[in-house]
């Protein structure tokens, strides 16, 4: 099976009550890492890649063809979307002609007027090239990739108005920030998820900053209408602290322990072990 647009299986998450993991992209290995891990548990998956990680790779071009060439090669089975994270206008127009399956275009930081008329021309976009749409409002706090949040709770008015262009899942901020949360983290506002599925009428509802967030807040979130959950930092955290063990033992030095392959095997494993762990509490496992 080739790449598949993230919204029917965010829809079977939704019926089933669980929710299907984003993982985010860098390279070579962290594709492979989450694919491998994606098949071996049998569960569907969505693999991010944000704005810089895409330029990194030089390019969605570049990202699109591994990842499909990847996926044949390696006997992929299970559904996997590919899909532009926190993408600009022009980023989502160039994940489409690159051939991603799935977009986000983040307008929270446009008034509601603008954010409106961006999603409405990109929806029709990406639906005309059977691609899935996620649209954000009340920006998510944190920083990534040089974007700075502050963490807002979304308004359900206007998660209704968005969610009315005709999007297929909705990122509504509900006191979730993407890195490590500060110990003062207040955590997520159970109240306000609960007026924006209702004001949403079923939409599948996705949670960004899924890095630390404490195992029963992420049930409640799902029991609550959450269907996708975007995990990045702590996939990062685990391979940077199984590379640096690694080192740190001198395994570098040992034979050939500099050899790449030898050198990113734990950090790929961890990434591994990271994946797997997410997708048993998110309860996607068995439901490729
Ligand atoms: P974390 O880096 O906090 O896991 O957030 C990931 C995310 O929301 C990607 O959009």
């Amino acid at each position: 099976m080739g790449l598949v647009a993230a919204k029917e299986m965010l829809v079977k998450a939704k019926e089933g009550k669980y929710a299907v993991g984003q993982f985010n992209i860098n390279n070579l290995e962290w594709t492979k890492s989450v694919l491998l891990t994606a098949q071996e548990l049998s569960s569907p998956v969505i693999l991010g890649v944000s704005e810089g990680a895409g330029k990194y790779m030089t390019g969605f071009k570049t990202v699109a063809a591994m990842v499909k060439a990847m996926m044949e090669e390696l006997k992929i089975t299970v559904p996997v979307a590919l899909h532009l994270d926190h993408g600009t206008y022009e980023g989502c127009e160039k994940c489409i002609a690159a051939g991603f399956s799935s977009i986000m275009f983040d307008g929270s930081h446009y008034p509601i007027d603008e954010n409106v008329e961006k999603t409405t021309a990109l929806v029709k976009a990406a639906h005309e090239n059977g691609m899935s749409i996620e649209a954000e409002v009340g920006s998510i706090g944190g920083e990534e990739d040089g974007v700075v949040g502050m963490g807002e709770i979304a308004s359900p008015d206007e998660c209704a108005r968005i969610t009315a262009l005709g999007i297929d899942f909705l990122a509504a901020g509900i006191g979730n920030i993407h890195g490590v949360y500060p110990s003062n983290w207040k955590g997520l506002d159970f109240d306000a998820l609960g007026k924006i599925a209702a004001a949403t009428g079923g939409i599948p509802l996705v949670l960004h900053g899924g890095t630390g967030i404490p195992e029963d807040m992420i049930r409640t979130a799902i029991s609550l209408g959450v269907a996708k959950i975007n995990v990045n930092t702590e996939c990062q955290l685990s391979f940077a602290a199984a590379t640096r063990k690694y080192i740190e033992e001198g395994k570098d030095k040992a034979g050939k322990g500099f050899d790449p392959r030898k050198l990113l095997a734990p950090g790929a494993q961890a990434i591994r072990d990271t994946v797997k762990e997410k997708m048993e509490l998110f309860g996607s496992v068995g439901k490729a």
